[in-house]
Order: C-alpha cells, then structure tokens, then sequence
C-alpha cells in the first residue's frame, strides 16, 4: 500500500467540485484516510511549491492557493501516487484528456484544480507538510 497527498485547489472548492473530485479517486479504489480544509499560509504554501521557485509563474501559483479553502487528503491504496496522477490528468489543461479531472474540468494552466504529489519522496515530503500534526 502507499500513501499520496492530494490538493483539491481553490478553483476545485468554488467551484463546488469537492465531492466530485474525491468520488473519482474512491472509484478507483484510493482510500481517504486523512482530510481536512483550511486556508493555507504563503510560507505554508512556498515550502509545497518551493522547487518552482523563481519561476515566471511562482508568484501567481503561490497567490491563487493562497487565495481561498484548500482541501488537503491523503489516499492510501495500490499504487497511489501513480493513480492520483492519472486521475488528475496533465499539468496543462489542454493536454489533458477527457474522463481526467483537469481534462473534463480545467481551463487555465495555474487554477488546474488539484495537485498530487509525483514521487514517494514528495508524498513522504507533502505529507508532512500539510499533516505536521500526524506524519
Ligand atoms: P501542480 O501539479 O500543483 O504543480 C505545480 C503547479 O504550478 C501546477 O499544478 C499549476 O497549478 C502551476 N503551473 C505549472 N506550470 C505552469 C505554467 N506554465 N503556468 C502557470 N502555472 C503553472
């Protein structure tokens, strides 16, 4: 079993898409395990994003999850961290494909509406960060 961190962003939460996203990870067989809103700090927020630092869009990413309810989860199952990954869909809403979150829902390259860690090291690394209180 492994362990992944997902984001549902800003857009995701107003745009009422939180049952909807977390009904699509359950389909597959990913299990919350851990889940909780809130509205994250920007040193919060740039320690998550900190290896996009000093990219052109650094600023903007860090000001849109800054900008209203984040929920963060942790989903546990076979292969998580891959899964989560394909579930979402491509970073850029235009590659990725119908059936994916980002590809039924997405519109803009920042405001993607959700976010899943890329590698056992970053779910370890995410974890952390967003659940301090448990990992
Ligand atoms: P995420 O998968 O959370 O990882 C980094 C985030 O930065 C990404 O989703 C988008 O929200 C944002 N992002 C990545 N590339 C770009 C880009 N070229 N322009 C604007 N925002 C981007």
């Amino acid at each position: 079993m492994e362990r992944t961190l997902v984001l549902i962003k800003p857009d995701g939460v107003r745009r009422n898409l939180i049952g909807e996203i977390i009904r699509r990870y359950e389909m597959k067989g990913l299990r919350v395990i851990a889940i909780k809103s809130l509205y994250p700090s920007e040193e919060l927020v740039m320690e998550h994003y900190k290896e996009h630092e000093g990219k052109d869009f650094y600023e903007r990413l860090i000001n849109f999850l800054t900008s209203g309810m984040v929920i963060a989860i942790v989903l546990e199952g076979k292969n998580a961290i891959k899964c989560a990954r394909i579930i979402n869909g491509a970073t850029k809403y235009q590659d990725a494909l119908p059936g994916t979150i980002r590809g039924d829902f997405a519109f803009d390259e920042t405001e993607n509406l959700v976010h899943a860690s890329d590698s056992l090291e970053s779910a370890e690394r995410e974890m952390k960060i967003w659940f301090s209180e448990i990992y």
